[in-house]
């Protein structure tokens, strides 16, 4: 696919919390250096790749081995999957979790506000979007508030005239001391397919889960507060959503990492991915004109929280 152009300049005058900059690739981005909490966020999908509450160590993770080029995901931090998640249902070459990813968004709003720093990106239809496997017109708005939480939320517009469906998730991951000691508790009851067994394959979720293999599970139902408890590092990471109907929770474990180019192998012992989201059976539908925002507030508190 094409990619749009890469910004060098904004359009908008950034306060003095947030620099322009290039990062690796060239790839433009945003540097906030904000009393509550510090982040980087390209453009290229409007990814956030680190963020940090001051005074705290780095919540999201970010592989040594990504791809830094137009047009190619970045691995790690928070990939938007829209609008649709993992393989596109009717057409088996179009990417992987949608194109949002790989498009430049705009800088539209950047400003100080308190102790935090609040940052909206915008995505719209384009000729490459409409060429695509989702062919609608719409409008994405990204709102990301650094600070002592890192607050995100997205909201479509359908800007088409007949009804549409997407999928979306904030495909977030997570630094963790070692996977292998953390617990990740909110998807009890909660009934899940299990992917890596197979679309077909739905079980139901037991407290705490613990990653113990490759995991890529889609928990439906499971709008509530999802919290990974991480003992190594010494942390509790919680996950408030809202609107978002279901939670993606994925490790590649051992030999998908060494399969995947970009992602270091031994680096599955780093991340957990858990992802808030409205896929399968939780896919948005809007009528012409209508919007949904999901949102989504992590913050860190001591390990003795539950
Ligand atoms: C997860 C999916 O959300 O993302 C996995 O559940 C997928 O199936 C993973 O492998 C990574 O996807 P990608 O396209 O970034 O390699």
């Amino acid at each position: 696919m094409t990619s749009s152009p890469q910004t060098t300049r904004t359009a908008i005058e950034l306060p003095p919390s947030v620099h322009l900059e290039r990062g690796p690739g060239g790839l433009p981005r945003l540097r906030v250096a904000g009393r509550g909490g510090g982040a980087e966020i390209y453009f290229q999908g409007a990814h956030v790749t680190a963020w940090r509450p001051t005074g705290g160590e780095p919540v999201i993770w970010l592989s040594g081995a990504s791809n830094y080029s137009p047009g190619a995901p970045i691995r790690g931090g928070i990939p938007i999957c829209f609008p649709w998640f993992g393989p596109n249902a009717l057409d088996p070459s179009a990417p992987l979790h949608g194109f949002a990813r790989l498009h430049a968004w705009e800088i539209v709003e950047a400003d100080e506000v308190g102790d935090d720093v609040s940052l909206t990106f915008r995505l719209s239809d384009s000729e490459d979007t409409r060429a695509s496997a989702w062919p609608f017109a719409f409008e994405a708005t990204y709102r990301v508030v650094v600070g002592t939480t890192l607050q995100l939320s997205l909201e479509i517009v359908n800007r088409s005239s007949a009804a549409v469906t997407y999928e979306e998730a904030l495909h977030t991951y997570f630094s963790v001391g070692d996977v292998r000691d953390i617990a990740v508790r909110g998807l009890s009851g909660a009934r899940y397919q299990d992917r890596v067994l197979g679309v077909g394959s739905v079980q139901e979720g037991v407290e705490p889960l613990r990653i113990e293999q490759e995991t890529d599970r889609m928990y439906s139902d499971s709008a509530g507060t999802v919290t990974i408890e991480d003992t190594r590092g010494d942390r509790v990471i919680r996950i408030r959503k809202e609107r978002s109907g279901a939670t993606v929770v994925w490790n590649p474990w051992i030999e998908k990492s060494k399969a995947m180019a970009d992602f270091g192998d031994d680096e599955w012992v780093e991340t957990v991915c858990v992802e808030p989201c409205n896929a399968g059976s939780t896919a948005v539908r809007l009528d012409p004109g209508a919007r949904h925002r999901m949102a989504a507030t992590i913050d860190v508190l001591p390990l003795t929280y539950r």
